[in-house]
Protein backbone atom coordinates (compact mmCIF):
# COMPACT_ATOMS: atom_id res chain seq x y z
CA UNK A 1 0.00 0.00 0.00
CA UNK A 2 1.58 3.48 -0.79
CA UNK A 3 2.05 5.62 2.09
CA UNK A 4 0.05 8.92 1.64
CA UNK A 5 1.61 12.15 2.78
CA UNK A 6 -0.09 15.61 4.37
CA UNK A 7 1.15 18.63 2.81
CA UNK A 8 3.66 19.07 6.01
CA UNK A 9 5.20 16.15 5.49
CA UNK A 10 4.84 15.95 0.93
CA UNK A 11 7.03 19.69 1.69
CA UNK A 12 9.73 18.08 3.71
CA UNK A 13 10.01 15.36 0.96
CA UNK A 14 13.17 15.32 -1.85
CA UNK A 15 10.80 15.30 -4.87
CA UNK A 16 9.18 19.15 -3.81
CA UNK A 17 12.11 20.67 -1.33
CA UNK A 18 14.27 19.58 -4.23
CA UNK A 19 16.63 22.51 -4.97
CA UNK A 20 17.57 20.94 -8.57
CA UNK A 21 14.58 21.30 -10.28
CA UNK A 22 14.08 23.48 -13.08
CA UNK A 23 12.83 26.75 -11.46
CA UNK A 24 14.77 29.04 -14.31
CA UNK A 25 12.63 29.27 -17.06
CA UNK A 26 12.66 32.58 -18.76
CA UNK A 27 9.80 34.39 -21.08
CA UNK A 28 10.65 32.37 -24.26
CA UNK A 29 9.98 29.07 -22.61
CA UNK A 30 6.69 30.26 -20.48
CA UNK A 31 5.21 30.99 -24.26
CA UNK A 32 6.53 27.58 -25.48
CA UNK A 33 5.16 25.46 -22.11
CA UNK A 34 1.99 27.69 -22.05
CA UNK A 35 1.36 27.21 -25.88
CA UNK A 36 0.45 31.31 -25.61
CA UNK A 37 2.55 34.61 -24.99
CA UNK A 38 1.19 35.69 -21.85
CA UNK A 39 2.59 39.63 -21.93
CA UNK A 40 0.98 39.71 -25.37
CA UNK A 41 -2.30 38.29 -23.87
CA UNK A 42 -2.36 41.28 -21.21
CA UNK A 43 -1.27 44.14 -23.44
CA UNK A 44 -4.49 43.16 -25.33
CA UNK A 45 -6.89 43.81 -22.87
CA UNK A 46 -7.72 47.54 -21.44
CA UNK A 47 -7.05 49.00 -18.16
CA UNK A 48 -4.65 47.78 -15.55
CA UNK A 49 -4.44 44.25 -15.33
CA UNK A 50 -3.09 41.81 -12.48
CA UNK A 51 -1.66 38.30 -13.38
CA UNK A 52 -0.73 35.51 -10.71
CA UNK A 53 2.25 32.63 -11.34
CA UNK A 54 1.83 29.77 -9.00
CA UNK A 55 5.11 28.34 -8.45
CA UNK A 56 6.86 30.77 -10.19
CA UNK A 57 10.63 29.56 -9.31
CA UNK A 58 13.24 31.94 -10.08
CA UNK A 59 10.40 34.40 -11.44
CA UNK A 60 12.70 35.09 -14.23
CA UNK A 61 10.00 34.91 -16.60
CA UNK A 62 8.43 37.58 -14.72
CA UNK A 63 11.10 39.55 -14.20
CA UNK A 64 11.39 39.92 -18.27
CA UNK A 65 7.77 40.24 -18.58
CA UNK A 66 7.90 43.16 -16.28
CA UNK A 67 10.01 44.87 -18.77
CA UNK A 68 7.74 45.11 -21.93
CA UNK A 69 4.01 45.25 -19.56
CA UNK A 70 4.84 49.30 -18.75
CA UNK A 71 3.81 49.03 -15.57
CA UNK A 72 0.10 48.64 -16.57
CA UNK A 73 0.25 44.75 -15.11
CA UNK A 74 0.77 44.19 -11.14
CA UNK A 75 2.38 40.65 -10.74
CA UNK A 76 2.71 38.50 -7.81
CA UNK A 77 4.82 35.80 -8.01
CA UNK A 78 4.05 33.03 -5.49
CA UNK A 79 6.57 29.66 -5.05
CA UNK A 80 6.69 27.20 -1.68
CA UNK A 81 10.58 27.92 -1.30
CA UNK A 82 11.77 31.73 -1.86
CA UNK A 83 14.92 30.92 -4.61
CA UNK A 84 13.78 33.99 -6.06
CA UNK A 85 16.17 35.15 -8.74
CA UNK A 86 16.46 38.88 -6.92
CA UNK A 87 14.12 40.68 -4.81
CA UNK A 88 10.72 42.15 -5.50
CA UNK A 89 10.62 45.61 -7.43
CA UNK A 90 8.43 47.62 -8.88
CA UNK A 91 5.24 45.98 -10.35
CA UNK A 92 6.31 42.81 -9.03
CA UNK A 93 5.58 41.15 -5.73
CA UNK A 94 6.96 37.74 -4.79
CA UNK A 95 5.44 35.79 -2.35
CA UNK A 96 6.81 32.97 -0.13
CA UNK A 97 3.74 30.71 0.41
CA UNK A 98 1.69 27.36 -0.73
CA UNK A 99 -0.94 27.78 -3.14
CA UNK A 100 -2.77 25.56 -1.06
CA UNK A 101 -2.72 28.21 1.98
CA UNK A 102 -2.76 31.56 0.61
CA UNK A 103 -5.66 33.77 -0.39
CA UNK A 104 -4.74 36.79 -2.78
CA UNK A 105 -6.46 40.18 -1.43
CA UNK A 106 -7.97 41.24 -5.51
CA UNK A 107 -8.98 38.88 -7.86
CA UNK A 108 -6.54 38.03 -11.43
CA UNK A 109 -7.06 38.64 -14.91
CA UNK A 110 -4.75 36.01 -15.60
CA UNK A 111 -3.03 33.25 -13.69
CA UNK A 112 -0.74 31.24 -14.40
CA UNK A 113 1.67 28.14 -13.58
CA UNK A 114 4.08 26.25 -15.24
CA UNK A 115 5.34 22.76 -14.28
CA UNK A 116 4.26 23.59 -10.97
CA UNK A 117 1.06 21.48 -9.99
CA UNK A 118 2.88 18.59 -10.46
CA UNK A 119 4.55 19.15 -6.59
CA UNK A 120 0.95 19.61 -5.45
CA UNK A 121 -0.69 17.54 -2.76
CA UNK A 122 -4.30 18.21 -3.61
CA UNK A 123 -4.26 18.88 -7.16
CA UNK A 124 -7.84 19.71 -7.24
CA UNK A 125 -7.87 22.01 -4.07
CA UNK A 126 -5.25 24.15 -6.45
CA UNK A 127 -7.38 23.88 -8.91
CA UNK A 128 -10.12 25.49 -7.18
CA UNK A 129 -8.45 27.94 -5.35
CA UNK A 130 -6.77 29.26 -8.70
CA UNK A 131 -10.39 29.34 -10.51
CA UNK A 132 -12.08 31.46 -7.45
CA UNK A 133 -9.17 34.02 -7.45
CA UNK A 134 -9.88 34.73 -11.57
CA UNK A 135 -12.01 38.32 -12.56
CA UNK A 136 -15.10 37.36 -14.57
CA UNK A 137 -13.06 37.14 -17.96
CA UNK A 138 -9.68 35.93 -16.42
CA UNK A 139 -8.15 33.21 -17.65
CA UNK A 140 -6.54 30.07 -16.09
CA UNK A 141 -3.86 28.32 -17.78
CA UNK A 142 -1.26 25.56 -16.48
CA UNK A 143 0.77 22.82 -16.94
CA UNK A 144 -1.42 19.54 -15.53
CA UNK A 145 -1.20 15.89 -15.86
CA UNK A 146 -4.11 13.88 -14.94
CA UNK A 147 -2.74 11.05 -15.14
CA UNK A 148 -1.23 11.84 -11.65
CA UNK A 149 -4.80 11.62 -9.92
CA UNK A 150 -5.48 8.35 -8.52
CA UNK A 151 -7.98 6.41 -6.09
CA UNK A 152 -7.09 4.42 -3.30
CA UNK A 153 -5.71 1.85 -5.39
CA UNK A 154 -3.36 3.84 -7.10
CA UNK A 155 -5.53 3.59 -10.33
CA UNK A 156 -5.84 7.12 -12.47
CA UNK A 157 -9.41 8.74 -11.71
CA UNK A 158 -9.35 8.22 -15.91
CA UNK A 159 -12.90 9.48 -17.26
CA UNK A 160 -14.64 10.44 -14.15
CA UNK A 161 -11.64 13.04 -13.90
CA UNK A 162 -12.00 14.38 -17.51
CA UNK A 163 -16.23 14.67 -16.77
CA UNK A 164 -15.81 16.27 -13.98
CA UNK A 165 -13.43 18.66 -15.14
CA UNK A 166 -15.91 19.41 -18.11
CA UNK A 167 -18.75 19.63 -15.71
CA UNK A 168 -16.12 22.54 -13.96
CA UNK A 169 -15.62 24.53 -17.11
CA UNK A 170 -11.56 23.17 -16.94
CA UNK A 171 -10.39 22.39 -20.60
CA UNK A 172 -7.90 19.63 -20.36
CA UNK A 173 -5.77 18.89 -23.69
CA UNK A 174 -4.31 15.39 -22.80
CA UNK A 175 -1.84 15.69 -25.64
CA UNK A 176 -0.16 19.10 -24.38
CA UNK A 177 -0.53 18.52 -20.89
CA UNK A 178 -2.49 22.23 -20.74
CA UNK A 179 -5.09 22.64 -18.04
CA UNK A 180 -7.51 25.97 -19.09
CA UNK A 181 -10.47 27.76 -17.49
CA UNK A 182 -11.61 31.13 -17.81
CA UNK A 183 -13.98 33.70 -15.43
CA UNK A 184 -14.21 32.79 -11.34
CA UNK A 185 -15.73 29.85 -10.65
CA UNK A 186 -16.07 27.58 -7.13
CA UNK A 187 -15.45 23.98 -8.95
CA UNK A 188 -17.62 21.26 -6.95
CA UNK A 189 -15.87 17.64 -7.00
CA UNK A 190 -16.98 14.35 -5.94
CA UNK A 191 -13.69 13.13 -4.74
CA UNK A 192 -11.96 12.94 -1.28
CA UNK A 193 -8.80 14.18 -1.06
CA UNK A 194 -6.57 10.82 0.73
CA UNK A 195 -2.73 12.40 0.42
CA UNK A 196 0.01 12.28 -1.58
CA UNK A 197 2.74 10.17 -3.18
CA UNK A 198 5.86 11.61 -3.06
CA UNK A 199 7.01 8.10 -4.83
CA UNK A 200 5.13 8.27 -7.98
CA UNK A 201 8.36 8.32 -10.20
CA UNK A 202 8.48 10.40 -13.42
CA UNK A 203 5.89 11.81 -15.39
CA UNK A 204 5.66 13.20 -18.75
CA UNK A 205 8.06 15.88 -18.42
CA UNK A 206 10.39 13.01 -17.40
CA UNK A 207 11.15 14.30 -13.67
CA UNK A 208 9.60 12.81 -10.62
CA UNK A 209 6.46 14.16 -9.23
CA UNK A 210 3.85 14.12 -6.93
CA UNK A 211 0.50 11.53 -7.03
CA UNK A 212 -2.61 12.78 -5.96
CA UNK A 213 -4.62 10.08 -4.52
CA UNK A 214 -8.61 10.54 -4.10
CA UNK A 215 -11.67 8.73 -2.91
C1 LIG B 1 9.61 22.88 -11.76
S1 LIG B 1 9.51 24.35 -10.80
C2 LIG B 1 8.92 25.52 -12.04
C3 LIG B 1 9.25 26.94 -11.67
C4 LIG B 1 8.89 27.99 -12.73
N1 LIG B 1 7.46 28.01 -12.99
C5 LIG B 1 9.66 27.70 -14.00
O1 LIG B 1 9.04 27.17 -14.93
O2 LIG B 1 10.86 28.00 -14.04
C6 LIG B 1 8.06 24.11 -9.78
C7 LIG B 1 7.89 25.17 -8.71
O3 LIG B 1 6.67 24.93 -8.02
C8 LIG B 1 6.88 25.28 -6.66
N2 LIG B 1 5.85 24.64 -5.82
C9 LIG B 1 5.74 23.35 -5.47
N3 LIG B 1 4.69 23.16 -4.65
C10 LIG B 1 4.10 24.38 -4.50
C11 LIG B 1 2.98 24.85 -3.75
N4 LIG B 1 2.24 24.02 -3.00
N5 LIG B 1 2.66 26.17 -3.81
C12 LIG B 1 3.42 27.02 -4.56
N6 LIG B 1 4.50 26.63 -5.28
C13 LIG B 1 4.84 25.33 -5.25
C14 LIG B 1 8.29 24.75 -6.39
O4 LIG B 1 8.86 25.31 -5.22
C15 LIG B 1 9.01 25.15 -7.67
O5 LIG B 1 9.62 26.41 -7.57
Amino acid sequence: MTELLDDTRLEQTAVVANSAMNRDRRLAAYRRELGFDPVAWLLARPGPQRWLDVGCGSAHALFEASESLSGRVRIVGLDLVDYFGGPSRPGIDLVTASVLDWNPDEPFDLITSVHALHYVGDKLAALSRMSSWLTADGHLAANFDTSALRNRNGAALGRQLSTALRRNGFDYNSRTHRITRTGVARPVWEFRYLGADAHAGPNYTGQEAVGSHYE
